[in-house]
C-alpha cells in the first residue's frame, strides 16, 4: 500500500514499500485510464493534459525534488485530482516499482539526449531492455509516445525500435490529436528547433 501525504503535497505518492510493485489502486482511485509521463520536469505537460482530459489520470515520474514540487504546486493551484507524481529514478520505477499492465499511454518527452559515447546506456529509448520494461507496464494496445529535438537520439531510437518485435510504429504528426506542449518543447521550438516524434503501439509478445 502506498500512502498519499496530506496537504501541502496531496499529489505526491510515497510508497510504504519501495521493494515491491505498487498496485494500480495505489496510484489513483477508480478505473479511469492512467497515463505515465517519465521525466515529467515541471509538470507543464501533465497539468495541460489533465485539464483537457479530466476523465483520465496522469502520473509523473521525476527524480529532482524541485521539479516534483512544481508539479505539486500546479496540481494544487488548478485543483487537479487526476495528477500525481512520484519522486524516483525512472529506471527503478519502470523496472521495479510501477504496476505491470497499468498504463494506457507512456509519454517520454524531451529526455536528456546524453550525446557522449560513454553515456550511451543513459539513452533509454535505445535500450531494448528498457523498451521491454515499458511494454510490460502498458495495457494491451497501449502506446508509447517519444519526442525529442535531438536528431541523433531520434535516429538511434528508431533503429532500436526496429530490433524489437513487440511494438509497431503508428503515424504521429503534430495536430493528429490533442497533445499538450511540454516545457522543454516550448523552449526548443522558440529556439527554432524541430521536434521528432515516435508513436509505438504495444503488440503481444511472441
Ligand atoms: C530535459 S527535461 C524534460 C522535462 C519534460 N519532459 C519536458 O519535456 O519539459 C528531462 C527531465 O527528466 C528528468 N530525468 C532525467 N533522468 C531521469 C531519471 N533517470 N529518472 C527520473 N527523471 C529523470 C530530469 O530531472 C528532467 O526533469
Amino acid at each position: 500500500m502506498a500512502k498519499v501525504e496530506p496537504f501541502p503535497f496531496p499529489n505526491e505518492i510515497y510508497p510504504e514499500d519501495w521493494f515491491s510493485r505498487l498496485a494500480r489502486e495505489d496510484l489513483f482511485p477508480g478505473d479511469g485510464p492512467i497515463e505515465l509521463d517519465l521525466g515529467c520536469g515541471d509538470g507543464s505537460f501533465l497539468a495541460r493534459m489533465a485539464q483537457h482530459y479530466p476523465e483520465r489520470n496522469f502520473l509523473g515520474v521525476e527524480r529532482l525534488l524541485g521539479r516534483v514540487r512544481k508539479v505539486s504546486r500546479k496540481s494544487i493551484m488548478s485543483h487537479s485530482t487526476n495528477v500525481r507524481v512520484l519522486r524516483v529514478d525512472s529506471n527503478y520505477a519502470v523496472g521495479w516499482l510501477l504496476p505491470l499492465g497499468f498504463a494506457s499511454r507512456i509519454h517520454f518527452l524531451c529526455p536528456d539526449p546524453w550525446p557522449k559515447k560513454k553515456h550511451a546506456n543513459r539513452r533509454q529509448m535505445c535500450r531494448i531492455d528498457f523498451l521491454a520494461a515499458l511494454h510490460s507496464l502498458l495495457v494491451d494496445d497501449g502506446e508509447l509516445l517519444f519526442m525529442t529535438d535531438d536528431e541523433p537520439y531520434f535516429l538511434e531510437a528508431l533503429e532500436a525500435q526496429k530490433g524489437c518485435d513487440f511494438f509497431v510504429r503508428e503515424p504521429w504528426e503534430e495536430g493528429d490529436f490533442f497533445y499538450a506542449r511540454t516545457d522543454f518543447e516550448e523552449q526548443w521550438l522558440a529556439a527554432g528547433r524541430t521536434m521528432h516524434r515516435l508513436r509505438l503501439r504495444k503488440l503481444p509478445r511472441s
